[in-house]
């Protein structure tokens, strides 16, 4: 299926690494130009020259999502150089594990601010050129832990969560006006940069801690960033124009809300 994004424009943020990397390259193999933005400026630079290197326009826009005049000005460059936006995938975002108790309150700030108010920034300064052409998309990267929960990681659940609802309220917001809203929520999701932090949380390969934990997933195995790359893109399309203020997970069923 041709997802007809061809010459469309796609903001991508957190796409100097990990999932947000490969979905800014899947965007540029179905011929969309990509707007990368990030705070890592040398690592979001090589990403947007991989993008070129697919044959379509690709900037890299220096963004801190928690700064709404960053946020501005993304959107506003891409406007400017780009023509338009048709699409935004947030994927900015930090996580903390650890017990809730011992969590210091700035670290809560920290993650709250960075996934759910950079999510809601990045939300706010779409909308106005989305509405302009009465037409739009925007995905937020959530995770099942937002969906179901998970024991070591409130605050992160927290923001998560509250990006669920966010997006289902802008979504009736911005209905009217042509632009979809929708979150994409992963599991687990290995990438070329969490290799280390996966085998020292979960075990490597083969193990029996990390087999306990993909048997906690209907396909018995964790996503990788292809896996969540795809849907976003797919969500960012005109194919899914009929899909809005829904919550999908792409995790192999490890959560599965009806
Ligand atoms: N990898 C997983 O297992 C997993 C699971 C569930 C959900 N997710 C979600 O998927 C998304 C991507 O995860 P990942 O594993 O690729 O993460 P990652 O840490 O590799 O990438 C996150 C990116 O966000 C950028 N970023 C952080 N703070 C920022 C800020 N203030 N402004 C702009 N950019 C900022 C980082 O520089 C980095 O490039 C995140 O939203 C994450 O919560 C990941």
């Amino acid at each position: 299926m041709d997802l007809g994004l061809k010459g469309k424009v796609a903001i991508v943020t957190g796409s100097a690494q990990g999932i947000g990397r490969v979905v800014a390259r899947t965007f540029a193999q179905e011929g969309a130009n990509v707007v990368i933005a990030d705070i890592q400026e040398d690592k979001g630079k090589a990403v947007a020259q991989e993008c070129q290197a697919l044959g379509v326009k690709a900037l890299f826009v220096r963004t801190d999502v928690t700064k709404y005049e960053d946020v501005e000005n993304l959107v506003k460059t891409a406007v400017k150089e780009m023509g338009k936006v048709d699409a935004l995938v947030h994927d900015a975002a930090t996580f903390v594990i650890g017990p809730f108790r011992r969590l210091p309150r700035d670290t809560w700030n920290k993650v709250i601010n960075i996934c759910l108010f950079g999510a809601m920034n990045c939300g706010h300064a779409v909308a106005e050129p989305m509405a302009a052409q009465k037409k739009g998309h925007i995905v937020f990267v959530g995770s099942d832990a937002g969906r179901i929960g998970d024991a070591s990681q409130t605050a992160y659940s927290a923001a998560k969560g509250g990006i669920m609802a966010f997006s289902k309220s802008l979504a009736q917001e911005l209905g009217p006006s042509g632009i979809t809203v929708n979150v994409l929520s992963p599991g687990l999701t290995l990438t070329a940069e969490n290799t280390e932090l996966m085998e020292k949380l979960i075990g490597k390969e083969g193990d029996e801690k990390r087999q306990r934990v993909c048997s906690l997933y209907a396909l018995r195995k964790l996503g990788t960033a292809e896996d969540v790359a795809n849907v976003a893109v797919f969500l960012a399309s005109d194919r899914a124009g009929h899909v809005t203020g829904q919550v999908l997970s792409v995790s192999g069923g490890y959560s599965m809300v009806g």
